[in-house]
């Protein structure tokens, strides 16, 4: 077989494969993408560079992204273990990947993140007290340095995932080590980065009102009153029908502390295979959260969903027998969800 027609076999077979669920995309109104419906706010998606940019692998990510998304979150490539995988050896190919996608398609990008338990290099975890701290001190400096010079960070994760559910601090590195004072001293560290990006601390499990969003609560005031925090982001991996009933009550009170919020990782999960009943729920429950973060007004600058597709989704590799909690499908085709958000946010 020529080349030449093996690869216009291959491209024509590439075309067919993904021109459908394509099409069931397609607005055939221009408020039908979720990033026009979510104006002025912004729809944003967790992008991993295996699969941005990647057309012979699958180009309905970047197709899908371009199309439905006006909002960015790098799903790994900035974390830790990524970006400084030896002391002060930094390399940034992968953040500035999905950076340049965002500059290029004019996304509110989120950095992800500076100071978390998980993805740490692990020279850090060798590392105690002043050492340790200083070691932080550069890697928060040299990461926000190196991205207010090359692109625009919407936000900043300063220190992502700080509590346990019941409201104690997580018992990481930095606070073995340096104290709950690690946290503020982390804000501080990047405030004077003196960036225009927003200072956020992000969690899951504060969705509601709980241990957890109380001890989260106090932090940020406390932080807020130093000036020291901008932004609380709310994860929101959820399970089906699993919703804190005080959503909307649990934001309001973030937002009278004086702070914006945003949902950073939005999935909403259920068991395999998908049954009509859950996935009826599921599109209720994302217009649930979607109506919470309209109820804050401005104050809930953005919603993220932790992916694009089921396809490359966290959660069946975490929580094995479930799955089917992003918008699109593993074939990139909407879930009634999807329709159920749009017509949340233009409600
Ligand atoms: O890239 C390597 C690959 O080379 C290797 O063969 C493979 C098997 O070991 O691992 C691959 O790295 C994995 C990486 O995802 C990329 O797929 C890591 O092991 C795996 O731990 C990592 O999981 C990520 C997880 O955070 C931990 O960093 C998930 O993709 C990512 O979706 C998830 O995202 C987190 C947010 O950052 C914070 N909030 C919770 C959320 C879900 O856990």
């Amino acid at each position: 077989m020529s080349s030449w027609f093996a690869f216009s076999f291959l491209l024509g077979n590439a075309l067919t494969a993904w021109a459908s669920p394509l099409a069931r995309q397609l607005p055939t109104s221009p408020f039908e993408t979720l990033r026009a419906a979510a104006a002025p706010r912004y729809f944003g998606a967790a992008l991993g560079v295996p699969h941005l940019l990647n057309f012979t692998h699958d180009p309905l990510f970047d197709v899908t992204a371009v199309l439905q998304f006006n909002g960015a979150t790098p799903e790994n490539e900035m974390k830790w273990a990524y970006i400084e995988p030896e002391r002060n050896q930094f390399n940034f190919t992968g953040g500035d990947i999905v950076a340049a996608f965002s500059a290029a398609n004019d996304y509110v990008l989120r950095g992800h993140n500076l100071v978390w338990y998980q993805e740490l290099a692990p020279w850090v975890e060798t590392l105690t007290g002043e050492d340790l701290w200083n070691a932080t001190v550069n890697h928060i400096t040299t990461v926000m340095t190196h991205y207010k010079e090359s692109f625009n960070i919407y936000a900043w994760d300063v220190v992502n995932e700080a509590f346990n559910d019941n409201g104690t601090y997580r018992e990481n590195v930095w606070y073995t080590q340096l104290g709950p004072d690690y946290i503020p001293n982390a804000y501080a560290v990047a405030r004077s980065v003196n960036t225009p990006s927003k200072l956020y601390i992000n969690d899951y499990n504060t969705e509601g009102i709980n241990n957890k969003s109380d001890a989260l609560l106090a932090v940020v005031q406390s932080m807020k009153a130093h000036n020291l925090v901008d932004g609380v982001g709310f994860q929101c991996h959820f399970f089906v029908g699993e919703l804190p009933p005080d959503l909307e009550q649990n934001f309001a009170r973030f937002v009278a502390a004086g702070v914006e919020i945003a949902v950073t990782e939005l999935d909403i999960r259920m068991n395999l295979p998908p049954s009509q009943a859950d996935i009826e729920q599921q599109a209720r429950d994302y217009a649930t959260v979607v109506n919470a973060c309209k109820a804050q007004g401005a104050a809930c600058v953005g919603i993220t969903t932790w992916g694009i597709t089921d396809l490359y989704s966290w959660i069946p590799s975490t929580y094995p027998g479930e799955g089917y909690a992003l918008l699109f499908d593993d074939n990139y085709v909407p879930h009634p969800a999807f329709n159920a958000t749009i017509q949340a946010l233009l409600a």
